[in-house]
């Protein structure tokens, strides 16, 4: 049974290429990166190349990069270190309703320390609306945190337009690019964001790395972890350094196929779409219908349950999602896509199939046999279901 991997969302295979440009950092390159010596040196020049393919990758200065252990912390350095420098009434947030929960469940507990948080809402699409950015603005927001594009659906948010906004009002604009790195062109000038939260193992690399870009000029960032003078003293603890050295290895493949890539995942991904709704009655298409990640086909199949339908294909070998990895395993509807105001019921029937590079068109034409009859059975027991 071929098994077809198509949850690249929740995480990637590690590329071959990665790991060779790691394995030397499990043995000769053992050194730590802050001793003086050759052994040290030798390690530091490895950790200070991958810095470099990392920030060239979002167009950024090597001083502008510090490597952390992941989106998450990313995420909650950001946020955290932005407005821990400030008395809680006097930092206000914004954010959106369908962030990661890195975002989302770091505002919610800085909420119960006493500062003031806006969720925007989005519509139907899972677009913010740059308005309402301008809108929720006070004289004390701190922050304004909007991803780039949805883990879940993939809906792309207009980062330009919300980084002007609050740069003309003076407010740090953060955005989580956690799943758009590597995929779509990131360009923080272009983009004009002043951080920028980015994962390896959402590319192709390895788990527990990530990068916070923060722009030259801002000083003040509370460090979240103390220690020595590591990462120019905004992250202290010895550094990963076989993940950023891969980190580094998979945002050089990246560059080097990022247009390209995207044009064929977006096809692969258009070509399911069309063949499942071909063949499926009563399907609907989450998320925003074009402004959308290549990678990212979210669909909703009324009268059945998507966790039987991850479970069945599941045992046929494909792996799919509900929901994203994070609040799989609880029955939850997605706070996403009742954010964008789909019924609870259709909820229930979403599936998320997310491509990345190992996956290609007979992925697709499998997939096209496997899913109706799986759909066809469920529905046949299903109660409310009419045929
Ligand atoms: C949009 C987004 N932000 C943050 C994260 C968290 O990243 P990490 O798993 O590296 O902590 C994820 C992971 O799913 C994500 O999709």
């Amino acid at each position: 049974m071929k098994k077809i991997y198509l949850d690249n969302n929740a995480t990637t295979p590690l590329h071959p290429d990665v790991l060779e440009a790691m394995l030397p950092c499990y043995k000769e390159f053992f050194g730590n990166p802050s001793s003086v010596h050759q052994f040290g040196r030798g390690v530091k020049m490895k950790m200070e190349e991958a810095r470099e393919k990392v920030a060239r990758l979002m167009g950024a200065e090597t001083s502008e990069i510090v490597f952390v252990s992941g989106g998450s912390e990313s995420d909650n350095f950001a946020i955290k270190g932005t407005v821990f420098q400030h008395d809680p009434k006097s930092a206000h947030i914004i954010t959106c309703q369908i962030e990661h929960p890195a975002v989302l469940q770091t505002c919610k507990g800085l909420e119960k320390q006493g500062y003031p948080v806006t969720y925007l809402p989005v519509d139907a699409n899972g677009s913010v609306n740059p308005a309402d950015v301008e809108k929720a603005i006070r004289p004390e927001t701190r922050i304004i945190s909007i991803h780039h594009a949805n883990n879940e659906v993939g809906t792309i948010q207009p980062i330009e337009e919300i980084a002007r906004i609050a740069r003309e009002k003076g407010v740090l604009f953060h955005t989580d690019a956690v799943q758009s790195f590597g995929k779509l062109p990131v360009d923080v000038k272009k983009m004009g964001v002043d951080l920028l939260s980015v994962s390896a193992h959402k590319l192709n690399g390895p788990k527990g790395v990530g990068a916070l870009f923060i722009k030259k000029g801002i000083k003040k960032m509370m460090p979240l972890i103390g220690g020595g003078h590591h990462e120019r003293s905004r992250r202290a603890g010895t550094e990963n350094v076989a993940g950023i050295v891969g980190f580094g290895k998979a945002c050089e493949i990246a560059s080097s196929h990022l247009g390209e890539e995207a044009a064929r995942l977006t096809v692969l991904r258009d070509k399911l779409y069309k063949n499942l709704s071909e063949k499926i009655s009563h399907t609907t298409l989450n998320g925003h219908p074009t402004n959308r990640l290549p990678t990212t086909l979210n669909m909703g199949f009324e009268f059945v349950e998507g966790e039987s339908l991850l479970i069945n294909l599941d045992l046929k070998g494909v792996a799919v999602s509900t929901g994203s990895a994070c609040s799989s395993g609880s029955l939850e509807p997605s706070h996403v896509l009742m954010a964008m105001g789909i019924p609870h019921e259709k909820i229930h029937g979403s599936l998320r199939f997310s491509f990345g590079y190992g996956n290609t068109e007979e992925d697709v034409e499998l997939l096209t046999e496997i899913l109706p009859p799986i759909v066809a059975k469920i529905r046949e027991i299903s109660p409310l279901w009419e045929g």
